[in-house]
């Protein structure tokens, strides 16, 4: 018997709706999406269903009907409960009963400041607003107002405010490429031009030889304490470098945060940054996020100018604490990372099985995969397209939710086990852009990591 095909299986569902919507959406919205990660075509143009109608648990039903399994990037990171979680959802209809903006301030931040502060011992004070980018740009101006100097060492992607995408002002056009893929700087102000310093994560020597052109005007060094495991030291010798040059070392825990542990994930590596920033799963998907810091360096907040009206409003706060309140109850990072691994290693097993070369990184509950194969971005878009068509909603990355099943684990680690088969063949054949029923997927900009 002849190994099943890309084209044979289920037939693919409709998303008429979904696609005539986002039509209308590119005419009428610049880039279609609020947020790159969101583009249909980071994942199947002229396929993915774009648009849902409900959600719940790890389930979305889109504007066709369909009802998919969520076995993607889940809310990009922000629902680390789940969808619709009754508990969050509960404490922010509460808020909103009880008037969630009014001419005073929710008595709900400054239980969330004292929470935080509680659970990152090495804190004293918060700043809070509403989205990640937005608190990294207050911990940035924070760290340039105490130290009143101007350059940032970086690694990783922090945003798209124009302190972090000055970065790509280079007259080199090679150095903007391998900094930031496809970001480009443009309406960014040449004059910060040369104020960010990129280094690598695990290179040490790159940040040391930033420290020795700039330390005596190095403000930050600005980065996510962990993506893949740190190499042994690094993280402490990161840490040195600012304490030599008085620089303050900010760690961006937008994503990282609250996924194997409640908090931020550097409580578990032994190295603790002058300012943290949480965004994403703090609030299960309510818009809240928070700058924690130590008081000497959260002092200078109020030397400089940081307001705005909707950072006062009640939800976000209300849904922190109650999502951090189950998230602690219910311990909810040792299912994240049991799901996690589970994934990965069913994706392991699935790749071996089809004799389809897979790399698979990241931590448990924030998992990747990429296929070794030539044209490597058409292999992923005809598994995206191969996984719609068996009801899931997938891709080369799995974020792991609460309100995961094993049951669905299970099924989705059964459907990829067909769907690495299926590309397997294509690949072997060389005609995995012939199984495509669209355009390949986009590849967008790749972290420095
Ligand atoms: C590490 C990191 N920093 C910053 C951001 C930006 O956060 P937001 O999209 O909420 O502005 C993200 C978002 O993906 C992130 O992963």
């Amino acid at each position: 018997m002849s190994p099943p095909d890309s084209k044979s299986g289920p037939p693919p569902k409709s998303t008429a709706k979904g696609q005539a919507l986002y039509a209308k959406a590119r005419a009428l919205i610049p880039g279609g999406t609020q947020l790159l990660s969101k583009r249909p075509e980071m994942f199947l143009p002229g396929g993915w269903p774009a648009y849902y109608n409900k959600a719940k648990g790890a389930e979305i039903t889109d504007l066709d009907g369909n009802t998919y399994i969520d076995m993607s990037i889940g809310g990009v990171g922000a629902t680390v409960l789940g969808y619709a979680d009754p508990d969050v959802d509960g404490a922010v209809k509460a808020a909103i009963d009880a008037g969630s903006m009014t001419t005073l301030n929710c008595p709900e931040e400054v239980r969330l400041a004292e929470l935080l502060v509680a659970l990152h011992p090495w804190s004293r004070m918060v700043r809070f607003s509403r989205s990640g980018g937005e608190a990294m740009s207050i911990a940035v101006r924070i760290a340039r107002a105490h130290t009143g100097r101007q350059v940032i060492a970086f690694c990783g992607y922090h945003g798209w405010h124009d302190w972090y995408l000055s970065a790509n002002l280079a007259d080199d056009s090679t150095l903007d490429g391998h900094l930031l893929a496809g970001l480009a700087p443009k309406g960014v102000p040449r004059g910060l031009q040369g104020l960010m310093q990129p280094f690598h994560y695990n290179d040490l020597a790159g940040l040391k030889r930033i420290a020795q052109e700039h330390g005596a005007n190095l403000a930050a060094i600005v980065m996510e304490p962990v993506r893949n495991p740190p190499a042994p030291g690094f993280l402490e010798g990161v840490r040195q470098v600012a304490d030599e040059c008085g620089a303050v070392l900010v760690f961006d825990e937008i994503t990282a945060g609250f996924r194997v542990n409640t908090g931020g994930i550097h409580l578990t590596l032994g190295v603790d940054p002058d300012m943290a920033v949480f965004a994403k799963a703090m609030g299960n998907g309510y818009p809240i996020s928070a700058v924690l810091g130590r008081e000497a360096v959260m002092a200078a907040a109020q030397e400089t100018f940081i307001s705005s009206t909707a950072w006062t409003e009640r939800t976000g706060p209300a849904a922190a604490l109650a999502t951090i309140t189950k998230y602690r109850a219910r311990n909810v990072s040792a299912h994240l990372v049991r799901v996690g691994e589970r994934v990965m290693a069913g994706w392991r097993r699935a790749a071996a099985t089809a004799d389809l070369p897979i790399e698979v990184s990241g931590i448990a509950p924030l998992a990747h995969f990429a296929f070794q194969v030539p044209d490597a971005v058409a292999a992923r878009t005809l598994f995206t397209q191969l996984m719609l068509d068996r009801g899931y909603l997938a891709k080369d990355a799995f974020y792991a939710m609460y309100a995961h099943t094993d049951a669905q684990v299970d099924g989705f680690i059964a459907a990829c086990e067909d769907a690495f088969v299926r590309i397997a063949v294509a690949v072997r054949a060389n005609r995995v852009r012939d199984a495509l029923r669209g355009d390949v997927a986009h590849s967008g900009f790749q972290r420095l990591t």
